[in-house]
């Protein structure tokens, strides 16, 4: 699984319902990732950004069985991971924070980009240990740092 988050310089992911950037070369790199990919999200994040997001599978987390149009609803992460398998795609873990805390320890690749400036959030990528982790690539464009890390 690669877990693919865009964060501020201070790790904010999220402002109430979305992101507080619009850095649409961001968001672009994001789609060419998960095109045709499985992805697994938290019920809030499939509700702001599954509409936007083609991939081929929905897997999102929520403990409430109430239906999502287009995705399959898992109440925990083991059935979650098992659905998400089952499709035979790579897999992407699309965030939001609460989902992030949980699969990162699961992840072997994490696809990360630093949007350049200051931003106020409410929602942090969390904090993970960066001797488990080593930066595989790094690319600079004018609005956003991307770092590929690989797990040790
Ligand atoms: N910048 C980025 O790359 C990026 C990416 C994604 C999201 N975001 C932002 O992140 C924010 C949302 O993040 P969030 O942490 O609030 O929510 P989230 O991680 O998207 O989802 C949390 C929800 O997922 C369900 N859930 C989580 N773990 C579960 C488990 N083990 N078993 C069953 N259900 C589980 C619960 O849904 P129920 O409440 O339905 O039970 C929980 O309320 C938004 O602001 C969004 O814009 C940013």
């Amino acid at each position: 699984m690669k877990i693919i988050a865009a964060m501020s310089e201070t790790r904010v992911i999220g402002h109430s319902d979305g992101m507080p950037w619009d850095v649409p070369e961001e968001f672009e790199h994001y789609v060419e990732f998960v095109r045709g990919a499985t992805v697994l999200m938290g019920r809030p994040t499939y509700e702001i950004f599954g509409f936007d997001t083609p991939a081929a599978h929905f897997v999102v987390l929520s403990r409430s069985p109430q239906p999502a149009p287009g995705a399959v609803i898992c109440q925990n992460l083991p059935e979650a991971l098992d659905a998400a398998k089952a499709f035979g795609k790579p897999i992407y873990s699309c965030g939001g924070a609460q989902v992030y805390e949980q699969t990162i320890p699961l992840a072997t690749e994490m696809l990360l980009s630093t949007i350049k400036g200051d931003y106020e959030g409410d929602t942090h990528f969390p904090e993970f240990d960066a001797f488990e982790w080593q930066v595989a690539e790094e690319r600079n464009e004018e609005r956003y740092l991307f770092r590929r890390w690989v797990r040790r």
